[in-house]
């Protein structure tokens, strides 16, 4: 079992044995079982900046998903080696965008003589490949803590933004906290010819966003923020930008997963509140934080389900073979691609 004490002592001996050779990672989303293990945690943007930060560490195990270690990667040096301790863990959002399906939209806007007006903003929930596209393109990688700054970055250098690849932090960003009319956003669907839309509509939006989404967060919708605050009076509801605009928008408090521990740890005793993320990070807070009522915005079970393969025994064997000099499970990034994923990601780092 994953609490099994046995396997807990070997994660601790093999961590020992690293020594200062190793940091690991881990992300809010990840399982108990496996944050104890964590030198770090945070959201997808401290986590880049927190390896970034450690040129002395040999090996990276990011306890996350695909498209972080790879950040990781290229913000590392050639020495560095990341480590994801199950392969199987990546993101259904940062497969909802490949790079030729990207390719194609955007040839699509240069015939329409729009692209040299077109900045392209990527989530970091993306690949490499989407990165690198971005940094060719002079456009800039955000994330959920920082994409009111890359937008307005964005809007200074262009007038409109391609936004890839998640449509609701794209839309409620620029709708709730830009200003922007619902009318300055079109979806924009790689399965369509054309996406979907009229050259009028492509060539009229501020804002192209991609048809993407994250499976965990578009789970949430008005009905749970409208059961919770009747069943709950005075609840307050906090959800992540990854959220539905109609959800986000019903919602008290939203923001990343970083600023959902802070407004949460800054709640008076006695306060309730239903928060709209992924359920370890509820549970964690809800445990760490019995003077206040905390529970899952929905009723139903809500883990992802790729973050949650990191678990125990996975990094248990990933520790091992490293402590026994086998370098398992790396993640890299090839030269041309992450030159230009990092000028798009240090561009992220630079906002001010
Ligand atoms: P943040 O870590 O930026 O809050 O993003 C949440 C998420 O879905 C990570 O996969
Ligand atoms: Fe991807 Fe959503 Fe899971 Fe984050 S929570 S890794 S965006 S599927």
């Amino acid at each position: 079992s994953p609490s099994d004490p046995t396997l807990v002592e070997r994660a601790r001996r093999a961590k020992a044995a690293l020594g200062d050779r190793l940091f690991v990672l881990g992300h809010h989303y990840q399982r108990d079982e496996v944050i104890q293990f964590a030198d770090v945690t945070g959201d997808s943007f401290k986590l880049a900046r927190e390896a970034a930060a450690r040129p002395e560490a040999e090996f990276i195990v990011f306890c996350g998903v695909h498209f972080m270690a790879e950040s990781a990667d290229i913000l590392t040096s050639d020495a560095q080696k990341v480590v994801l301790p199950d392969l199987g863990a990546g993101c259904s959002m940062a497969d909802m965008a490949a790079l030729s399906q990207v390719e194609t939209a955007w040839e699509l806007l240069q015939d329409l003589g729009v692209a040299d007006s077109t900045i392209p903003v990527t989530y970091m929930n993306s690949s490499a490949d989407i990165k690198g596209f971005v940094g060719r393109n002079n456009g800039v990688v955000c994330t959920s803590s920082n994409a009111k700054r890359a937008l307005t970055w964005a809007f200074e250098r262009g007038s409109k933004v391609l936004f890839l690849p998640d449509q609701h932090l794209g839309r409620n960003t620029a709708v709730l906290e830009m200003g922007f009319d619902l009318e300055d956003c079109v979806l924009y669907n790689p399965h369509k010819p054309g996406g979907g839309l009229t050259p009028e509509q492509l060539r009229d939006a501020k804002m192209i966003l991609w048809r993407g989404h994250c499976s965990v967060h578009g789970r949430f919708t008005l009905g749970c923020v409208e059961e919770v605050r009747e069943r709950v009076p005075g609840v307050n509801v906090l959800v992540h930008p990854e959220c539905r605009h109609e959800v986000v928008t019903a919602a008290d408090y939203v923001g990343s997963t970083e600023y959902i521990i802070k407004t949460i740890d800054a709640a008076p005793a006695g306060s309730a509140w239903a928060v709209g993320t992924e359920l370890n990070l509820v549970r964690r807070l809800a445990n760490a934080h019995p003077d206040k009522q905390i529970m899952f915005l929905d009723r139903n079970v809500c883990y992802c389900s790729t973050m949650n393969r990191i678990d125990l025994p996975h990094l248990v064997w990933a520790l091992e073979e490293l402590a026994a000099g086998r370098l398992v499970n790396q993640i890299t990034v090839d030269a041309d691609t992450a030159h230009h994923a990092r000028v798009a990601l240090d561009q992220m780092l630079a906002l001010p």
